[in-house]
């Protein structure tokens, strides 16, 4: 579905966390989505960092999308963990929107880099 190929890199990721994101994952966001994903500390909050609803699995692990929360959550298959299934709540996630699921799926896959 993606091209994988695409030069993506963290600033296009970090775009489509303010369009879609932050609004919630920002310090004193109504509905606080526990991790914050502000410029400042998304890269530290999500690669490498432990899920919240399942710590035995990543937010981000390079390589590996289906072992990423981030991911999971994104494409709609995030089941039974947390109290959302899919980010942004109560949508199909990402899926509606190729461009901006394909973004964080080839950072993934291609090793979530930080620049
Ligand atoms: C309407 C508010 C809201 C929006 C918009 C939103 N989130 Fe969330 N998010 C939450 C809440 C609340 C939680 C905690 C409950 C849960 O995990 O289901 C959460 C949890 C998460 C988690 C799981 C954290 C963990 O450690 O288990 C990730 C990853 C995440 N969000 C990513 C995103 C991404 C990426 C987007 C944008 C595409 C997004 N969220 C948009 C409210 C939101």
């Amino acid at each position: 579905m993606c091209d994988s190929d695409a030069g993506v890199t963290f600033a296009h990721v970090q775009d489509v966390l303010e369009r879609r994101c932050v609004v919630c994952h920002k310090p004193g966001a109504k509905i606080f989505g526990g991790v914050l994903l502000t410029s400042d500390v998304s890269y530290s909050n999500l690669v490498l960092a432990p899920s919240s609803c399942d710590p035995v699995i990543m937010r981000v692990q390079p390589g590996r999308p289906e072992q990423s929360m981030l991911w999971l959550k994104v494409a709609d298959r995030a089941c039974g963990c947390g109290r959302f299934r899919s980010m942004p709540p109560g949508t199909s996630g990402l899926l509606a929107t190729p461009d901006d699921f394909c973004t964080i799926d080839t950072w993934i896959r291609s090793g979530a880099l930080g620049n």
